[in-house]
C-alpha cells in the first residue's frame, strides 16, 4: 500500500480515479498531492540538497539557487524515442516516430509496473497559460522526480489555485512521467540522476486521447510534461481541430522611438536564439524589446480578426551556454537568483560557469560531470573538455526577468504584427527578407533549415536538415497536415482582417573563414526596426526573387561600422542564385517526404520560385 502523505485536494472525480489506477500500477511508497507554495518548493530544494541529488550554489553569489548534474546519457530531449502514436500511422506522418497505440500501452505499462516502489508519487496539477485565462489549459502530471516538480513550479502555474479552476467536473490532459530506474530496498538516489537506459526510454503522445506517457528520462522536454509535450505536440492536434495555433516561437514587443508598439514573434529551431530574441537590448538608440515569452506561442483570432498570442509558460528552460552580460544581460539578470541550473560548471565559492559566460574560467572548477576541470584541460585525443555541457540550462522564472512586459500575462494575449522563420544557416538565406504574401510565407516556413544544435541527443551536429516552422520534433500530427492548417489560418485572417506580416531571417551566415558575418544579439534591433517599419507600410525595399528585401541603406549600421561595412551588408543582402538553385534541389527533396499530404499551394510556391530564379 502507498502511504498518502497529504489529503486528496480535489472532488475531481475523473483526476482521483486516473491518480489511483496509476498508484495501482506505479505502486510508489507515498503520494502527494503539490500544493504550489513557496514553502513546498523550499522544503522539496531542501530534500534534494540533503539526499545529494543537487548542490545548493552560495547564496551570497546565487541566492535560492540549485545546481543538477544529469546522467551523461541523459542531457536533452531524444527525439528518436519520441513517440506520436495515433491510431493510423498515415496520422503521426513522415516525420514522427509511430508506434501503434495499443502495443506502445502495453510495453509501457510493463516498464511502469512498479516503477516507483522506494520513491514519492507527486501530482502536479499545473495551467499552461494564466490560471483561469480562456486560452489557458490545465494539465496533471505525476512523476516520481522532484527535480521534476520544482521545475514545474518555476515553468507552469501549479496547484491549488488550478484545482480550483479545474473544479469537480473539469477537463484536463494526464501526463504520466517515471525516471524509470527502480530503487533496490535500502539503495538511495546519492549523487546519482536516475534515467532508464536508451531502448527503454519513451516520450509517448496519444494524440486522439489526448494522454502523454513518458519514460526513463529526467530531462527537460522529456520530463517536464507541460511543456514540447503538452504545449506543443498534444495542443498543436488541439489547436488544428479547434482553429487556432500552438508554434514554437518568442514573442516580443518591440516599440519604436516615437513610442509605437508591435508584437512579434519568432520560430526558431532548438537553441538557434529565440531566448536571446526574446530579451535583446536595442543597439539603435530610441527601440525598445520587452519579452512576453520565449519558446512556445497559443495564437487565436480575436472578435476584430487580430491573431493574439499568450505565453503558456511561467518560466524559461533557457541554454547556458553563450548567455553572457554582452550577449544576453537580461537572461543572466534573469537567473541570478531562484534559479535551478542543471549540467553548468561549478566554481570553487558556489557559483556557477559555463562558456561564453564572458569571463576567463578560474583555475578550478567542477565540470557538468563533476570532475574537477582547469582551463585548457583536453581529453585522452587532445581534444578540449567543455566544462559546461552544451546543452546546459537554466530554469528560471519570467517574473525575474527585467525585460518582462507588463502585459505578459494578460489572459487576452497581444496581437501579433509580424511572423519571423529562420535558422543556422551559414550560406545562401541572406539577413532578412519579406515574404509575397500569406502562402509564400508558408512555403518559407515549411522550409526551414538549419545546423544542427546540442538540444537534441540523437541528431547529427553541424549538418543542415530541413525544421519546418521549427516544429520538427514538436508537431503532434501529419506534418503534411500541419502546412494545410497554416494555410487555413490565412484564409481565416485574411477574411476577417489583420494577418501578420511573415519575414524570414538569418543571423548565422558565416564568411569563407568561417566567421559570422552579422554581429547579431542586440543588433539584430537593426533588422527588427526594419520588420517594425514594413509592418508600418514604410521601409525602403526593393522587390527581388526571393521576396522584398531592405535597400542598402535600410538597414541602420551606425556604431557598428567596423564590423559591418557596406560591402558586408551588400553580401548580406544579396540573392545568391547559385545557392538558391543548390536549395531549390534540397526543398524539393524535403517535399517528397510529405507526397500525398503536401498542400499543392505550396508545390505551387515551389515552381513559382523556381521560375523566378530562371
Ligand atoms: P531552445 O531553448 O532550445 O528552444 O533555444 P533558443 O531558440 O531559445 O536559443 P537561445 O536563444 O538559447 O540561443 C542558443 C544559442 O545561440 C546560444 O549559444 C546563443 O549564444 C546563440 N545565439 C543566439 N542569438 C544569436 C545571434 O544573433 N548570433 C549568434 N551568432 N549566435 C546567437
Ligand atoms: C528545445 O529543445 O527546443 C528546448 C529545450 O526548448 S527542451 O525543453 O528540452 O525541449
Ligand atoms: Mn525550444
Amino acid at each position: 500500500m502507498s502511504k498518502q502523505l497529504n489529503a486528496t485536494p480535489t472532488k475531481n472525480e475523473k483526476l482521483v480515479k486516473w491518480v489511483n489506477e496509476w498508484v495501482a500500477i506505479c505502486k510508489p511508497d507515498a503520494v502527494y498531492w503539490c500544493d504550489g507554495s513557496k514553502e513546498e518548493y523550499d522544503r522539496l530544494c531542501n530534500e534534494l540538497v540533503e539526499s545529494g541529488l543537487a548542490i545548493r550554489l552560495n547564496p551570497a553569489k546565487r541566492p535560492n539557487s540549485l545546481l543538477f548534474r544529469s546522467d551523461p546519457s541523459d542531457v536533452a530531449r531524444v527525439e528518436a524515442r519520441t513517440f506520436i502514436a495515433s491510431e493510423k500511422k498515415e496520422d503521426a506522418g513522415p516525420t514522427n516516430n509511430w508506434i501503434d497505440p495499443k502495443e506502445l500501452k502495453k510495453t509501457m505499462l510493463g516498464l511502469y509496473d512498479g516503477c516507483m516502489k522506494g520513491r514519492t508519487m507527486y501530482v502536479i496539477p499545473f495551467s499552461m497559460g494564466p490560471v483561469g485565462s480562456n486560452i489557458a489549459k490545465i494539465g496533471v502530471e505525476i512523476t516520481d522526480s522532484a527535480y521534476v516538480v520544482i521545475n514545474m513550479e518555476v515553468m507552469t502555474r501549479v496547484g491549488t489555485k488550478v484545482l480550483d479552476v479545474l473544479g469537480d467536473n473539469g477537463e484536463f490532459v494526464p501526463c504520466v512521467h517515471s525516471v524509470g530506474k527502480p530503487l533496490a530496498p535500502g539503495e538511495s538516489d546519492n549523487g546519482i540522476w536516475p534515467c532508464a537506459p536508451m531502448d527503454k526510454k519513451y516520450i509517448a503522445h496519444f494524440p486522439e486521447t489526448r494522454e502523454i506517457w513518458s519514460f526513463g528520462s529526467g530531462y527537460g522536454g522529456n520530463a517536464l510534461l507541460g511543456k514540447k509535450c503538452l504545449a506543443l505536440r498534444i495542443a498543436s492536434v488541439q489547436a488544428r481541430d479547434e482553429g487556432w495555433m500552438a508554434e514554437h516561437m518568442l514573442i516580443l514587443k518591440l516599440t519604436n522611438p516615437k513610442g509605437e508598439v508591435k508584437y512579434v514573434t519568432g520560430a526558431f529551431p532548438s537553441a538557434c536564439g529565440k531566448t536571446n530574441l526574446a530579451m535583446l537590448i536595442p543597439t539603435i538608440p530610441g527601440w525598445k524589446v520587452e519579452t512576453v515569452g520565449d519558446d512556445i506561442a497559443w495564437m487565436k483570432f480575436d472578435n476584430e480578426g487580430n491573431l493574439r498570442a499568450i505565453n503558456p509558460e511561467a518560466g524559461f528552460f533557457g541554454v547556458a551556454p553563450g548567455t553572457s552580460m554582452k550577449s544576453n544581460k537580461n537572461a543572466m539578470l534573469s537567473c541570478a537568483k531562484d534559479t535551478i541550473f542543471t549540467n553548468v560548471a561549478l566554481t570553487d565559492d558556489g557559483d556557477v560557469w559555463w562558456e561564453g559566460i564572458g569571463y576567463d574560467a578560474p583555475d578550478h572548477l567542477i565540470d557538468w560531470k563533476g570532475k574537477d576541470w582547469k582551463p585548457g584541460q583536453v581529453d585522452a585525443e587532445g581534444k578540449p573538455v567543455k566544462a559546461a555541457h552544451p546543452n546546459a540550462r537554466f530554469t528560471a522564472r519570467a517574473c525575474n526577468c527585467p525585460a518582462i512586459a507588463a502585459e505578459w500575462e494578460d489572459p487576452a494575449g497581444v496581437p501579433i504584427a509580424a511572423f519571423l522563420f529562420g535558422g543556422r544557416r551559414p550560406s545562401t538565406l541572406p539577413l532578412i527578407y519579406q515574404a509575397k504574401s500569406w502562402e509564400h510565407g508558408v512555403f518559407i516556413g515549411s522550409t526551414v533549415g538549419s545546423e544542427v544544435t546540442a538540444a537534441a541527443l540523437d541528431v547529427k551536429a553541424g549538418t543542415v536538415r530541413r525544421d519546418p516552422f521549427a516544429m520538427l520534433p514538436f508537431c503532434g500530427y501529419n506534418m503534411g497536415d500541419y502546412f494545410k492548417h497554416w494555410l487555413e489560418i490565412g484564409k481565416k485572417g485574411a477574411a476577417q482582417g489583420n494577418l501578420p506580416k511573415i519575414f524570414c531571417v538569418n543571423w548565422f551566415r558565416k564568411s569563407v573563414e568561417g566567421k559570422f558575418m552579422w554581429p547579431g544579439f542586440g543588433d539584430n534591433s537593426r533588422v527588427l526596426a526594419w520588420v517594425f517599419d514594413r509592418c508600418n507600410g514604410d521601409g525602403a525595399a526593393k522587390e527581388t526573387e526571393i521576396g522584398a528585401m531592405p535597400t542598402e541603406d535600410a538597414i541602420d549600421l551606425k556604431g557598428i561600422e567596423d564590423e559591418v561595412s557596406k560591402a558586408d551588408l551588400a553580401e548580406l543582402l544579396k540573392v545568391d542564385v547559385e545557392g538558391w538553385k543548390n536549395e531549390l534541389a534540397m526543398i524539393k527533396e524535403h517535399y517528397k517526404k510529405f507526397e500525398g499530404h503536401l498542400p499543392a499551394e505550396l508545390s505551387k510556391q515551389l515552381e513559382e520560385l523556381e521560375a523566378r530564379l530562371k
